[in-house]
C-alpha cells in the first residue's frame, strides 16, 4: 500500500502540469510521471522486499528472481486517459507468488479536471477487499440481460483485438452497454465495487492485472482465462465477473476465444521473467 502511494504522491503533483509525453508505439504513449511514479514504487519495494523479484512496466525485471514472490508495477495505468486529463487512470502495484495475486493496491484517480479525488483499494489474499478503508463487494446480478460490463483493447491490432471488437458487438446487442474506459486496473476495481458486474481483455500483461485481480477476487468474484482455465499473470486473456454471471460471460467468451486457438493464435503464457518459476502447468 505504502509502495502504492508513493506513486499516487507522483502522479497527484502531475496532474495541473503540462505532460511530457514520448511513444513507444504508433498511439502507445508514456509520460515523465510514468517513469517517476515506477522509480518511487520501487524504490519502496526495493527495501521492504529484498529478497523478491521486481517486474515494473517502463523498467522490466530487477530483484531476486529465485523468489516466488514477483511484484507487479503498474506505476501509471491509463497513460492515455492521464494524458488527456480524462479521468479513468490509476496506480497499481501487485504481488503474485507462482504466478497468482496474493496482494494488490490500486489507487484510481477519478473526477476530472477541478474535482480530482482518489480512492484505494486493496487487498490480500483471505481478507476482504477496502476502498478507502471500507469493505466492497461485487455485485449480485445474475442475468447478462441486466448487467453493464467493461472490456478494453490494448495498443496492438491482431486477430485477438479484432475478435473483441465482435464479442463487444455480441454483448452490446444482449446486456445493457459495455463501456470501454482505457484503465484495465480500474476496471476490476470497478468490478469490485459492484458498479459493474463483468470485465473481460485479451492480452493485458502481469502489471495491468496483478493487484486488481486480487482485489475484485477478494471482493467476490470469479476471475479465469476467457476461456475458463485458471488464472495465472501470464496467461493472454483474463475474464473477471461477479460468479453468479461469469458462466453467461464466459459461454461467448469461450467460444470465441477457442477460435482463436483453433486458428493458430498464440496465446502462451508471456512476459514470465528469465529465472522465475511459476509452477507453468
Ligand atoms: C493499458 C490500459 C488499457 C488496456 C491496455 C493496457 P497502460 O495500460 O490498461 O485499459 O486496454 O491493454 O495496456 O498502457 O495505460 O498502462
Ligand atoms: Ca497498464
Ligand atoms: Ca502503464
Amino acid at each position: 500500500m505504502k509502495a502504492a502511494e508513493k506513486g499516487a504522491e507522483v502522479v497527484h503533483d502531475a496532474l495541473d502540469r503540462p505532460r511530457s509525453i514520448s511513444f513507444k508505439g504508433a498511439t502507445d504513449l508514456v509520460t515523465e510521471t510514468d517513469e517517476a511514479s515506477e522509480k518511487a514504487i520501487l524504490g519502496v519495494l526495493r527495501s521492504h522486499f529484498p529478497d523478491h523479484a521486481l517486474l515494473g512496466e517502463e523498467g522490466g525485471v530487477s530483484g531476486n528472481t529465485a523468489s516466488e514472490f514477483l511484484w507487479c508495477v503498474d506505476p501509471l495505468d491509463g497513460t492515455t486517459n492521464f494524458a488527456h486529463s480524462y479521468p479513468a487512470f490509476a496506480v497499481s502495484v501487485g504481488c503474485v507468488r507462482r504466478g497468482v495475486p496474493v496482494a494488490g493496491c490500486v489507487v484510481e484517480f477519478a473526477g476530472g479536471p477541478h474535482a480530482w479525488v482518489t480512492r484505494t483499494f486493496a487487498a490480500h489474499t483471505g481478507r476482504p477487499t477496502t476502498c478507502n478503508g471500507k469493505p466492497v463487494g461485487v455485485s449480485k446480478v445474475a442475468d447478462v440481460r441486466r448487467s453493464l460490463l467493461v472490456t478494453g483493447f490494448g495498443y496492438e491490432h491482431d486477430e485477438a483485438w479484432s475478435a473483441n471488437m465482435e464479442l463487444f458487438k455480441e454483448f452490446t446487442d444482449v446486456c445493457q452497454g459495455v463501456r470501454r474506459l482505457g484503465a484495465a486496473a480500474v476496471d476490476l476495481c470497478h468490478l469490485s465495487l459492484g458498479i459493474v458486474d463483468s470485465y473481460w481483455e485479451y492480452r493485458l500483461k502481469p502489471w495491468d492485472m496483478a493487484a486488481g485481480v486480487i482485489i475484485a477476487q477478494e471482493a467476490g468474484a470469479t476471475v479465469t482465462t476467457m476461456d475458463g482455465r485458471p488464472f495465472s499473470v501470464f496467461e493472454r486473456s483474463m475474464l473477471a465477473s461477479n460468479t453468479a454471471l461469469h458462466p453467461q460471460i464466459l459461454e461467448r467468451t469461450g467460444t470465441k476465444t477457442k477460435a482463436l486457438l483453433a486458428a493458430g493464435v498464440d496465446l502462451s503464457p508471456w512476459f514470465v521473467p528469465p529465472g522465475y518459476d511459476w509452477g507453468a502447468p
